[in-house]
């Protein structure tokens, strides 16, 4: 049986591929898509989750925009990586994918209730909306099986010295999720950096010559491009990972342990602190990533290209 979902996520370039891999995989229900403010600014991130699934051919999966702003403090869209639209370098076309009428919320909360089985939760990007879910509707919490996410670093930052992106840009509601109870996997940059779109994986993924794939590997050469500024020439696959660890729990090693979020000093705000004592201070509240099988990993994302050129527009769109 396949495994209900619901991707939350900021496109964003590596949001887009964690969308088809959802979409695509049999092992995977993907139930619906909402999108928060991160990567670019709401209404851009909106837009690109309709060009994802316009592109993919994905029009029965519903898609409601959430948050347009984190819980405190102003949107940072990260542009210096994604670009001024959040999916910079590419012509998009028009989507033929309509919005959801409802917010992120309510779509998220029609799923909890509806779902015969508990829904996963998969949040690529700030965790805005599934913290606002938490406070407004922890009656539905029971309902929620897990959330694996993509954010926070056991090391380095991307955005400071030891913040990553999806953890600075909204610090407060990363600590209310970790701190809600909910089973919860980190999937950090400590791991995502193994996810690394070498040469040789994009010269593979052209090689299935299809629209969709010729649309990633655009995706995919921009990503880089990006990345070589940051000493990177081949960028990290961030959010995908996510989605693979839950189609095959071997794409990852991981270990239980406690999670803390800086919240309050400026210079570190968005550091997430894990404890590799063995021994942790204070109840674990969450699963961490470490180790990834990136023969798996990408195995899996050629599939799922495969999979979506089948029922994907056949000629280019633009
Ligand atoms: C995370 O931030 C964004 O740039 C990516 O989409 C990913 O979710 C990596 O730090
Ligand atoms: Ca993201």
């Amino acid at each position: 049986m396949s495994i209900p979902i619901v991707i939350d996520c900021d496109p964003g370039h590596d949001d887009v591929f964690a969308i088809w891999l959802a979409a695509a995989n049999p092992a995977i229900d993907l139930r619906a898509i909402t999108t928060v403010a991160g990567n670019g600014r709401i209404e851009h991130t909106t837009h690109n989750a309709l060009v994802a699934c316009t592109v993919a051919g994905i029009h029965d999966v519903p898609v409601a925009q959430g948050a347009a702003e984190p819980l405190y403090g102003e949107l940072r869209p990260a542009e210096w990586i994604h670009g001024a639209n959040a999916l910079g370098g590419l012509t998009l076309p028009t989507p033929t994918v309509e919005l959801d009428e409802r917010d992120a919320l309510t779509l998220i909360a029609d799923v909890l209730n509806t779902s015969e089985e508990p829904v996963v939760l998969v949040p690529t990007g700030p965790l805005t909306n599934i913290a606002h879910l938490v406070q407004r509707h922890p009656e539905l919490l029971p309902k929620i099986q897990r959330v694996i996410w993509m954010g926070g670093s056991t090391g380095r930052g991307n955005v400071t010295a030891e913040a990553e992106f999806n953890a600075w840009a909204d610090p407060e509601a990363a600590a209310i999720v970790l701190g809600s109870g909910l089973d919860f996997t980190m999937v950090g940059l400590n791991i995502s950096h193994q996810a690394l779109i070498t040469r040789e994986v994009r010269a593979r993924i052209a090689a299935l010559g299809s629209p969709i794939a010729a649309f990633g590997v655009e995706l995919l050469e921009f990503f880089c491009s990006t990345y070589a500024f940051e000493g990177m020439p081949d960028g990290p696959l961030h959010d995908p990972i996510t989605v693979a660890l839950l189609i095959d729990p071997a794409v990852a090693t991981t270990i239980r342990t406690r999670v803390d979020v800086e919240c309050d000093d400026p210079r570190t705000r968005g550091a997430t602190r894990v404890d590799r004592s063995g021994s942790p201070q204070g109840p674990q509240n969450a699963t961490v990533a470490l180790d990834l099988d990136a023969k798996r990993f990408w195995s899996l994302i050629e599939d799922a290209l495969q999979r979506l050129a089948l029922r994907g527009p056949a000629a280019r769109w633009d």
